[in-house]
């Protein structure tokens, strides 16, 4: 999808952070926009961001699947058509697999991998019909290795980024004209450390210092990153200095990573 002028888009969970960002760039590209997130004043800034584009806002919870479905059908009713769709919103969660509760392990799944599941299953139909479709799908550094404290994130980002990887596969092999894309950003200063849940003996005023300090990009240069990798067909978009250094860190040493986490962990995490 080299050209994005009036190409109809859907971002999930574009009240904030990457979404907004996202929406605000997919903007100045022409497209036409779906937004929606189930944060409704955020939403509303984001729209009136979009300087001028055909924007349409959606209450939608992603962890609904029902509400999934009937979103697809409104967003190709209300535009005609979908052309992509970028299954962003996301939560997280920072605690212990001995200490993490079912019911946060269940939040973390629902909203960062069913959410993005059904959201590309939803609207493969309608994408399939455009002729000219692309779905995008948030992973992150944490799709790529794993990291103490992040088990239910983990998990949930790993499963995005098999999904997302098998889903391109299939699409080609079936020549179908929809693309498929895994991004996984680095750290992004965003709000997501401050709506994240915690282990009941977290600390977690020093988390969110701790990833305040970590994360090296803004979400306006990751969702200019996004936009070029969807334009230039990347199945996987690593976004950030880190995603790089982490991704080659993976590849060069495969599961000897791991003694090196725990050793940043040990400084920064059990703190
Ligand atoms: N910020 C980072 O460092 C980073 C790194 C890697 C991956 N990511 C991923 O990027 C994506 C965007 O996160 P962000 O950093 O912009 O965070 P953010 O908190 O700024 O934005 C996330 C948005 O998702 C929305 N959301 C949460 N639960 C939802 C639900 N059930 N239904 C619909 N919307 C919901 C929130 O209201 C919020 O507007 C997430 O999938 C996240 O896991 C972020």
């Amino acid at each position: 999808m080299k050209d994005l002028k009036n190409k109809v888009a859907v971002v999930t969970g574009a009240g904030s952070g990457i979404g907004r960002a996202l929406a605000s760039a997919l903007a100045a590209k022409g497209c036409r926009l779906a937004l929606s997130d189930v944060n409704e004043a955020g939403l509303a800034e984001t729209a009136a961001a979009c300087g001028g584009a055909e924007v349409r806002t959606y209450r939608l919870d992603v962890s609904d699947r029902d509400a999934i479905y009937a979103h697809a059908d409104q967003v190709a009713a209300d535009f005609g058509k979908v052309n992509l769709v970028i299954n962003n919103a996301g939560v997280a969660l920072s605690a212990t697999v001995r200490e993490m509760t079912d019911e946060d392990f269940k939040w973390v799944m629902d909203i960062d991998f069913w959410g993005v599941a059904h959201g590309s299953r939803a609207f493969l139909p309608h994408l399939i019909a455009s002729g000219d479709g692309h779905v995008v799908n948030i992973s992150s550094v944490f799709g790529l290795i794993g990291v103490p404290k992040q088990s239910a994130y983990n998990a949930a980002k790993f499963a995005v980024r098999g999904f997302t990887e098998s889903l391109r596969q299939e699409m080609k092999l079936e020549n179908q004209p929809v693309s498929v894309s895994c991004v996984h950003p680095g750290g992004i200063r965003t709000n997501i450390a401050n709506s994240a849940r915690m282990g009941k003996s977290e600390n977690g005023d020093a988390q969110r210092k701790g990833f305040d300090k970590l994360a090296m990009t803004t979400p306006d240069k990751a969702a200019e990153i996004i936009v070029k990798g969807i334009q230039k067909d990347e199945s996987r978009i690593l976004v950030g200095p880190d995603a790089w250094g982490i991704d080659a860190i993976n590849r060069l040493l495969g599961s000897a990573y791991q003694p090196l986490v725990e050793r940043f962990s040990r400084k920064n995490l059990y703190v």
